[in-house]
C-alpha cells in the first residue's frame, strides 16, 4: 500500500492542450464505503455497481470480510456482498487495518460497538494521528468499551456491547462520520436512536438505510437536523448504483475552469445537495459551470457537469457552507489563486483534523506556487493573481490525497511546473487520476518527477 511504499514524486506542467471531451470519474467514496457496510449488515446479497476501487474502500471491503461477510469482486466496479444480518457480524481473527481512511475507521467503530465481539483497529501514520474520541465517546453510551492510545488515537481496542443501548446524541461538530457511526450502532440496539447535528451533513447513510428498508425520520432544526432511526430493523439486501464522486469531479472541474481554452464534460456526477457546496461557490466566482442531463439514480441526484474556462472573481464562503464542501477547500483554493481579488473561506477548523492538517497544508501549497495566503483563526484568505500564478514550487503532500491532486491541478495552469513529494496517496480515492487528467489535457502534463 502507498503508506509503506517508496514516495512517488510527480510534476505537473502547463497542459499541452485545453482540457476537452467527456469523461467519468470513479464512484463516490462515501457511498462506496456505506454500500459495503450496509450490504454486510443486510439479509441477502447486495449487488453494487460503480464501486470506487480506491485503497480506502478496499480497506472497508477487507474489514467486512474479516467480520464474516462474503465480499466478491465480479468485474470493474461490480461487487457482491452476502450479508450477515444485523447483530450477525463475527469476531475478526486479526487487526482491522483501515489504512488512510477516517471514514472507514469511524463508521466501523459504530458497527463494532453494537456487536458482542472484541476487535482491534489501526491505520497508517496519518490515520493514527486523527481524533477518534469524537466517535468512541458517544459510542460508549451503547455499553461498548473502547481502549485507545493517548489522546483517543488509533490503535484502539473495542469490546462491543452485549445488549447495546440506543443513543441520544447531539453532535458537538458537524460530522457525517460521527452521525453515521451513531446510526450504525443504533441499528443493533432496540428502541429509537436519535442524533442531532448542528449543521446538515451528507445524508448518504440515512438515504441508504431507507433503501435497505430501515425507518429513518429526519426533521429540520435550525441549520441542522434531528435524525431518528428505529433500532433492530431487518435490513434487506438491495442493489446499489454508485454515482461518480463529486469530490473527485472537483479536480477536473477546477482544472477545466483554469486551463486556457478548456471545455469539458464530467458525466454522471453525484449531485446530492449536501455535497455540492463547491459547485455553488464556483458559480458565485463567475464560473461557466452548468448541469446537463439531471436525473435521479439509486435515490441520489446525478448529472453531467459542463465546464468552460473563463475569468474567475474572488468569493466569500460562509462557514455554514463548510459541511457541503468539507473536502473541497484545497481545490477551491486553487481556483481562488487564479481569481481576481481576495477570497475568504470561513470556519475551516475541521480541516485541521483531515488526512493532514489541510488548513496549513493548503496554505503551504499556494505559497509554494507564489500565491499570497493568510490564515486568520479558522479562516483562510487567498490573494488571487487574476491569471496564471508563478508556480515552480515543491509541495509536501503529508499523506493527503487531496493536497496532492490539488497541487497537480494548480501546476497545469502555473507559469512554472509544480512538483509534489509523493503522489502515492492519490490511490486512496482516485487510482487513475493522473492517466485521466493527461488524457483530458491531450498529453503528459503530469509525469514522474
Ligand atoms: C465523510 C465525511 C466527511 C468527509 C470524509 C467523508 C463521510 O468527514 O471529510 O471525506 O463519508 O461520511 P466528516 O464528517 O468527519 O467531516
Amino acid at each position: 500500500m502507498s503508506s509503506e511504499s517508496a514516495p512517488q514524486p510527480l510534476r505537473a506542467r502547463a497542459a499541452p492542450a485545453p482540457l476537452s471531451g467527456r469523461l467519468r470519474v470513479p464512484g463516490d467514496k462515501s457511498i462506496s464505503h456505506r454500500a459495503l457496510m450496509f450490504g454486510a449488515l443486510a439479509i441477502g446479497t447486495t449487488e453494487i455497481q460503480g464501486l470506487l476501487e480506491g485503497e480506502d474502500v478496499l480497506r472497508t471491503a477487507a474489514a467486512m470480510r474479516l467480520l464474516g461477510a462474503t465480499v466478491d469482486r465480479l468485474g470493474d466496479g461490480a461487487w457482491r456482498v452476502a450479508g450477515r444480518g444485523i447483530g450477525g457480524l463475527t469476531e475478526p481473527a486479526d487487526v482491522l487495518d483501515m489504512g488512510n481512511s477516517g471514514t472507514a475507521a469511524r463508521l466501523i467503530c459504530g458497527l463494532l460497538a453494537g456487536h458482542p465481539l472484541f476487535a482491534v483497529m489501526t491505520g497508517d501514520a496519518s490515520l493514527r494521528r486523527r481524533p477518534m474520541k469524537r466517535v468512541t465517546d458517544p459510542l460508549a453510551a451503547t455499553g461498548a468499551r473502547f481502549l485507545t492510545r493517548e489522546g483517543g488515537r488509533l490503535p484502539l481496542a473495542v469490546d462491543g456491547a452485549r445488549n447495546p443501548l440506543p443513543l441520544d446524541y447531539r453532535l458537538p461538530v458537524a460530522s457525517a462520520q460521527v452521525k453515521s457511526a451513531c446510526l450504525l450502532a443504533g441499528l443493533c440496539a432496540p428502541g429509537v436512536t436519535r442524533v442531532v447535528e448542528p449543521e446538515a451533513t451528507r445524508d448518504h447513510s440515512e438515504n441508504m438505510l431507507r433503501h435497505f428498508g430501515a425507518t429513518v425520520r429526519v426533521a429540520a432544526e435550525g441549520h441542522g437536523r434531528v435524525i431518528e432511526l428505529d433500532g433492530q430493523p431487518e435490513l434487506r439486501a438491495a442493489p446499489v448504483q454508485v454515482p461518480g464522486d463529486p469530490s473527485s469531479a472537483a479536480f477536473f472541474a477546477v482544472a477545466a475552469l483554469i486551463v486556457p481554452g478548456s471545455r469539458l464534460v464530467v458525466e454522471n456526477v453525484g449531485l446530492n445537495p449536501l455535497r455540492t457546496g463547491l459547485f455553488e461557490t464556483l458559480r458565485e466566482m463567475g464560473a461557466a459551470l452548468t448541469v446537463a442531463n439531471a436525473r435521479t439514480e439509486g435515490g441520489e441526484p446525478v448529472g453531467d457537469l459542463v465546464l468552460r474556462q473563463g475569468e474567475l472573481r474572488a468569493v466569500d464562503v460562509p462557514a455554514t457552507r463548510a459541511p457541503s464542501m468539507i473536502d473541497e477547500y484545497p481545490i477551491l483554493a486553487v481556483a481562488a489563486a487564479h481569481a481576481r481579488g481576495a477570497s475568504r473561506f470561513r470556519g475551516l477548523g475541521e480541516l485541521r483534523v483531515k488526512e493532514s492538517d489541510r488548513l496549513s497544508g493548503t496554505a503551504a501549497l499556494l505559497e509554494a506556487a507564489g500565491v499570497k495566503v493568510e490564515v486568520e483563526g479558522d479562516d483562510m484568505i487567498v490573494h488571487g493573481t487574476g491569471g496564471p500564478a508563478p508556480g515552480g514550487g515543491l509541495v509536501a503532500t503529508q499523506m493527503d490525497h487531496r493536497l496532492a491532486m490539488s497541487a497537480l491541478v494548480l501546476g497545469l495552469a502555473t507559469r512554472a511546473p509544480m512538483t509534489i513529494d509523493d503522489g502515492g496517496f492519490i490511490a486512496t480515492s482516485f487510482p487513475d487520476f493522473v492517466g485521466l487528467m493527461n488524457r483530458a489535457a491531450g498529453g503528459a502534463a503530469i509525469e514522474a518527477a
